[in-house]
């Protein structure tokens, strides 16, 4: 079982590492991963690519409400319209914004610059974002530009002296809380 997934992701892998190569001959092989959505909105290489990262590097399990409880049973139509779940820490209570939404307004070119120099309040892993390569981000935002604007903007953030409602995550953290950003 375990062999079987390691050769799956690595098939996955050397998939992905072929597209980056031989970008012109590529269109023909991602289609057999990529869902209809990343089918029909064209580029399928890079798009397939972006979901394959979405739906790889976690985006999902903050992003898109009741994702990791559903392990990832949701329909793509619903991915990364945002949460009401709060991350509640010394840095008050943070949402996951609706990305779907909060890309709507931003060219490509925009979205390199902005995910490349990124700074928020945790938990976005802001640091992964970055030091993804400009392709992986490009894939990142063809993918989400692929599904459209949807959904409802998330909870706006509450400073520390505001109590959220439910839902929230309490973090109880250490003498030196994760830095401030
Ligand atoms: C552990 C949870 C978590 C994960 C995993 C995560 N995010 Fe986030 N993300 C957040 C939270 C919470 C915020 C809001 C931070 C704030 O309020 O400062 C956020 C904010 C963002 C923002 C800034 C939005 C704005 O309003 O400007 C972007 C862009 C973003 N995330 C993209 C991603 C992408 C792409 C991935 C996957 C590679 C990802 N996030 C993974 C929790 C997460």
């Amino acid at each position: 079982m375990n062999h079987l997934l390691v050769s799956s992701l690595a098939a996955s892998l050397l998939l992905s590492a072929a597209c980056q190569r031989a970008p012109d001959t590529a269109a023909a092989a991602p289609a057999a991963v990529a869902s209809p959505t990343a089918r029909a909105a064209g580029a399928p290489d890079l798009v397939a690519r972006g979901e394959y990262l979405v739906r790889t590097t976690g985006c999902n399990d903050c992003h898109t409400a009741g994702y990791a409880q559903a392990q990832g049973n949701i329909d793509p139509a619903q991915w990364l319209t945002g949460s009401p779940m709060g991350f509640k820490g010394p840095w008050g209570t943070t949402y996951a914004t609706n990305l779907r939404l909060r890309l709507a307004d931003m060219d490509e070119a925009q979205w390199l610059d902005y995910s490349a120099t990124l700074r928020t309040r945790p938990l976005m892993p802001d640091f992964a974002l970055r030091a993804m390569s400009p392709d992986d981000r490009r894939a990142i935002y063809r993918f989400i530009k692929s599904l459209g604007p949807g959904g409802e903007p998330a909870p706006a953030y509450l400073p520390p002296d505001r109590k959220p409602p439910a839902p929230y995550y309490e973090l109880v953290l250490p003498a030196a809380p994760i830095a401030q950003r």
